[in-house]
């Protein structure tokens, strides 16, 4: 199955997209992950991309699309994937498009995450990260059990230096402009379906289980 996550800032799409490659054996594409892994390892793209993350903007698209094509030409992606923050332009999305099309591929379906945004930044701002497993927690809607540390590996919590409420509303700010339009875009394809994001994570999950049949 090819399917891309869609939604705001703290929308969910990394913690359904945890559920969602366990249950479909599919790997997960995350732009923002691999960006902030080039931003820990010092490569000449993470320098570049930390300075339009950390104001909230959007790193610009060719770099954003190269990354993407090079993954989707690996080996574990041949029987599906799962894109999360990818696409997040128009522009991004035809490249998208057009990589698949040369591949003769084309995307099964579009999750379209809907949370409102004053929600949204108690999200961001209350999300805590494993230095050492990724996973993700919510101080006050998915604590840890035992403060600041994993439950899975006991690794310590981080926050995401662009989890601050003015780089939350930045983000959200430019998400309404630039991915949004998004939603249009995919309507008329006829692959997109919206689950409710303001549900119990295990209830959206749920729901983008049934949808996808
Ligand atoms: P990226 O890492 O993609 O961040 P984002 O899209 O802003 O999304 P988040 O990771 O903030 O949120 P999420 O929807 O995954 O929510 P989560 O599941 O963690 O991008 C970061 C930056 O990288 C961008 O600003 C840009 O600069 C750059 N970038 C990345 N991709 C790019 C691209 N394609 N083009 C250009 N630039 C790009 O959940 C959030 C919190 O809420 C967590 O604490 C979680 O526990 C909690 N939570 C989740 N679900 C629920 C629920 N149902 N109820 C209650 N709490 C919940
Ligand atoms: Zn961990």
């Amino acid at each position: 199955m090819r399917l891309v996550l869609l939604g705001p800032p703290g929308a969910g799409k990394g913690t359904q997209a945890s559920a969602i490659i366990e249950k479909y054996n599919i790997p997960h594409i995350s732009t923002g992950d691999i960006l902030r892994s080039n931003i820990k390892e010092g490569t000449d793209l993470g320098k570049k991309a930390k300075a339009y993350m950390d104001k909230g903007q959007l790193v610009p698209d060719e770099l954003v699309v190269s990354i993407v094509k090079d993954r989707l030409l690996e080996d574990d992606c041949k029987n599906g994937f799962l894109l999360d923050g990818f696409p997040r332009t128009v522009n991004q999305a035809e490249a998208l498009d057009e990589e698949l099309a040369n591949m003769k591929l084309k995307l099964d379906h579009v999750i379209n995450i809907e949370v409102e945004s004053s929600e949204l930044i108690k999200r961001a701002i209350g999300r805590r990260i494993c230095k050492e497993c990724g996973a993700t927690y919510h101080i006050e809607f998915n604590p840890p059990k035992k403060e600041g540390k994993c439950d899975i590996c006991d690794g310590e919590l981080y926050q995401r230096d662009d989890d601050t409420e003015e780089t939350v509303s930045r983000r959200i700010e430019v998400y309404l402009k630039e991915t949004s339009p998004l939603i249009d875009y995919y309507t008329k394809k006829g692959i997109i379906f919206s689950v409710d994001g303001k549900q119990s994570i295990g209830g959206v999950f749920k729901d983008i289980v049934k949808s996808l049949g």
